[in-house]
């Protein structure tokens, strides 16, 4: 790594690009004015709000965390207000097998509708690679509003979130019934013991949650305060009094029948199985409740084998969620453990040259993986978004066979299946 990602420069060949059109790239920097005017951009930008006075002085202390770009246009009415932006920052990734990697997280993209179209984005996303790689950091990630967006810069869906709706009247708990004790909780509680917990029970495909991220989630900036009210939260603790789950939810209106009640899940955190069947069971029984909706959830979540009727646990939808993108190929693959054994020769294409080349993967009884460059034949060509698709498990190579987006012999592209394909599925909770 080299030095302190929030003070790198603003990446020159995207200010040269801007400065044809007339557009300042920069750091946003220091000044609380210019924090302001990113922060009303940014949601603009994504059809929110004006910003408040409360709230743009809350999101002020985030700026110390990241490192947050504007497109300047002094010819705007308001030329403080950023057309474009772009913020990033790096954080662990967990990767199959336990490890974690660095990434450079980028979230935050926006192109004012009056800018749209002539190439912003493409110098914001360019630039946040080329300034990741020049970093070090061996993997970019993001959350898209749609994912049309970003394969064209080498990003592959990583991840896959399913929306889990639950009909409680179908659904009879057959699961276990653990021996810990659960505790209802103040949301300023879990604020204390919360990230702790999640970090325990971070699987493969997720980043680090953050301060500002909690608060969120939690509704304890003050101007969440009367749209926070109702959220409640729970905790599990094990025979020994030890923390390790929690749920946060809200229970919504029921509408005239007080029998009626949704309640929407914010956050269900296990660090144990018994944490995660309890958690469950003790919102699958809450009375007065018809209905359990919990998002970004697992694709293969226990609790529809935890229910009498397992058709009570519906998928409303399956999303891709994660966007990888491998800046360092022999990084990547050496990051994670594979599943089983084995050495194949990858071709792999990348438009933007981070990391096309020919490499061998030797992957050995142990599962760890070594990277070297080779000329002999390739067993597979891909171009690096179907790699970043595999690398944590979310894809499997047969079906991007099958789709096109790989080639090789169905033999070494079974091999590379059965060492990629990870024992639970890459999974992130929540958006960034
Ligand atoms: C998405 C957004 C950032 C694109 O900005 P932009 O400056 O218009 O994009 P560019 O002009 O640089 O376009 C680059 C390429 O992306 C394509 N593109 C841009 N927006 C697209 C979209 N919404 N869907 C599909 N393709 C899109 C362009 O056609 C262009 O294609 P090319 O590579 O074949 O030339 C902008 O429309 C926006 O702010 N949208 C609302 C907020 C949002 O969704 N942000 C993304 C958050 S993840």
């Amino acid at each position: 790594m080299t030095g302190d990602f929030r003070t790198l420069p603003a990446d020159e060949r995207s200010a040269a690009a801007l400065a044809e059109q007339g557009l300042r790239y920069e750091l946003v920097g220091d000044d609380p004015e210019r924090h302001d005017g990113f922060s009303q951009a940014v949601s603009r930008g994504f059809y929110g709000e004006q910003l408040t006075a409360e709230r743009l002085g809350e999101r002020r202390p985030g700026f110390a965390d990241n490192r947050s770009i504007g497109v300047y246009d002094d010819m705007a009415a308001e030329p403080l207000v950023p057309v474009a932006t772009v913020d990033s920052w790096t954080s662990p990734l967990g990767m199959p097998g336990g490890s974690s990697l660095e990434s450079w997280a980028i979230s935050m993209v926006t192109v004012a509708p009056t800018h749209r179209r002539r190439g912003i984005a493409r110098a914001l996303l360019e630039g946040e690679l080329r300034t990741a790689a020049a970093h070090g950091s061996p993997i970019a990630v993001l959350t898209v509003s749609e994912s049309t967006i970003y394969g064209r810069y080498g990003f592959g869906p990583a991840t896959w979130a399913a929306e889990l709706v639950v009909d409680t009247t179908r659904a009879d708990w057959v699961g276990p019934t653990p021996a810990g004790r659960l505790h209802l909780v103040s949301r300023e509680a879990v604020r204390e013991f919360g990230p702790a917990i999640e970090e325990r029970a971070r699987a493969h495909g997720s980043i680090a949650t953050w301060g500002g991220f909690w608060d969120r989630q939690l509704g304890l900036r003050p101007s969440d305060a009367s749209s926070a009210a109702s959220i409640r939260a729970v905790r599990y603790d094990d025979e020994a009094g030890a923390p390790q789950g929690f749920a946060v939810y809200r229970v919504k209106d029921s509408g005239p029948d007080f029998t009626k009640h949704p309640v929407e899940v914010i956050e269900l955190i296990a660090a144990s199985d018994d944490a995660y069947a309890a958690l469950w069971r003790y919102l699958l029984e809450l009375d007065l409740v018809h209905e359990v909706v919990a998002v970004n959830r697992s694709v293969d979540e226990p609790v529809r084998f935890m229910v009498a009727d397992a058709r009570a646990v519906q998928t409303r939808s399956v999303t891709d969620h994660l966007w990888a993108r491998i800046l360092d190929l022999p990084r990547c693959l050496e990051g994670r453990t594979w599943q089983q054994a084995g050495r194949l020769v990858l071709d792999v294409a990348d438009p933007l040259d981070f990391a096309s080349g020919r490499i061998a993967l030797d992957v050995d009884a142990d599962g760890r993986a070594t990277v070297s460059s080779s000329t002999e034949n390739p067993d597979i060509t891909l171009g690096v978004a179907a790699l970043s698709s595999v690398l944590l498990g979310g894809a499997s190579p047969i079906t991007l066979a099958a789709a096109g987006r790989l080639a090789g012999e169905p033999t070494a592209v079974e091999r590379l299946s059965r060492m990629a394909v990870t024992p639970t599925p890459p999974t992130l909770g929540f958006w960034f």
